[in-house]
This record gives C-alpha cells, sequence and structure tokens, in this order.
C-alpha cells in the first residue's frame, strides 16, 4: 500500500525551512491506518516484545494500536509535569527547540524487552531519550518502530545498537 498518497507534507511548518509530515491525514483514513499499523506489527513480527513505549503525543497513536494488535502493554512517555505518580525524566534537543520526556518509574520491569514506537524519525534525539529512559529503569529495547523516517537527519545513527524500523523515508 502507498502510505505516502496519505502523508500530507506542509512547507515552512512550524517555523521556515522545516517540511511538517502531516499524518492526521493519514489517521483520518480508517482502511489506511489499520493497514499502516498492520505491516508495522509485519516489521517487528520477528521482535521478543514484552512492551510497547511510545513519546507523547504522536508516538501513543502509532504505539497504542501496535501494542493493541501485538498484545503487549503500552507504556506513555510524557513530557515534564503530566505524569501522576514517580518519575524520571532526561532533557533532550529537539529538531526546533528543546523539551524533557518522563516515565513512570514502575512502568517497565527489569529485563523486560521494550519495541519503542513514534511517528516520525527525524534527529533522532526523542527516540535516544526514550531509549535513555527505558534503560533506566531495567528495560532491555529490543527495536525502535516509525511511521516516517527523515534519512537526511540521520537520526537512525543514534540508535545503530537498535533494530530500526520505518514504513516511509522522506529525505528531510
Ligand atoms: C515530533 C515527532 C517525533 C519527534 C521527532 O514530536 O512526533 O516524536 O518530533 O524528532 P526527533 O527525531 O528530531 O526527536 P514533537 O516533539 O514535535 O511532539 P508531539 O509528538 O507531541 O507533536
Ligand atoms: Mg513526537
Amino acid at each position: 500500500m502507498d502510505f505516502k498518497d496519505s502523508i500530507r507534507v506542509i512547507p515552512d511548518f512550524p517555523q521556515p525551512g522545516i517540511s511538517f509530515k502531516d499524518i492526521t491525514t493519514l489517521l483520518k483514513d480508517g482502511a489506511k491506518y489499520r493497514a499502516a499499523i498492520d505491516e508495522l506489527k509485519a516489521l517487528v513480527a520477528h521482535l521478543e516484545i514484552d512492551i510497547i513505549a511510545g513519546p507523547e503525543a504522536r508516538g501513543f497513536v502509532v504505539g497504542a494500536p501496535l501494542a493493541y494488535a501485538l498484545g503487549v502493554g503500552f507504556v506513555p512517555i510524557r513530557k515534564s509535569g503530566k505524569l501522576p505518580y514517580a518519575t524520571i525524566e532526561v532533557g533532550y534537543d529537539l529538531e526546533y527547540g528543546k523539551d524533557t520526556l518522563a516515565v513512570h518509574t514502575d512502568a517497565i520491569q527489569p529485563g523486560q524487552k521494550v519495541l519503542i514506537a513514534d511517528d516520525l524519525l527525524a534527529t533522532g534525539g526523542t527516540i535516544a531519550t526514550s531509549v535513555s529512559l527505558v534503560e533506566q529503569l531495567g528495560g532491555q529495547v529490543v527495536g525502535a518502530a516509525f511511521l516516517i523516517e527523515l534519512t537526511a537527519l540521520a537520526g537512525r545513527n543514534k540508535l545503530s545498537d537498535i533494530e530500526v524500523v520505518t514504513l516511509l523515508t522522506y529525505e528531510d
């Protein structure tokens, strides 16, 4: 299936020079959304996965349905100040800006095999931060799954020890 047809590219959003990949046009198409999640499920079928973790906000719309499809749990990685129980936090740089991600201290048990899921791999900062949080809890990151990879930003290089699967690639 050609998922690129369903991604809307917005030039110069949220700032000049950024070519924003808008997945809302995919998400609102039930058949395409389901097919995209099913295809990601097939791409990770060879991995042993105990639980999926996904960073707020767009990581939820990929990670949660993938967790449902695989019959495993889902761990929300959230921006600072959103989670109600004890957390660990890590700060990171974004393609545009800075932020902090947090996870509950009891979200992952030591030794659990974790797949990290998000909509988009750009610089890799978000996912590298998510990997750090999972590993601080003793989780073993077995892979990272994305709808879209922006290859020119070389985020994959930040994840050299982890299997990375993506449905679609754009240069930037
Ligand atoms: C976007 C996107 C990825 C991240 C990719 O999230 O959803 O999570 O940037 O960029 P990176 O590889 O350079 O880290 P954003 O922080 O804009 O927030 P959102 O998901 O809440 O919209
Ligand atoms: Mg995001």
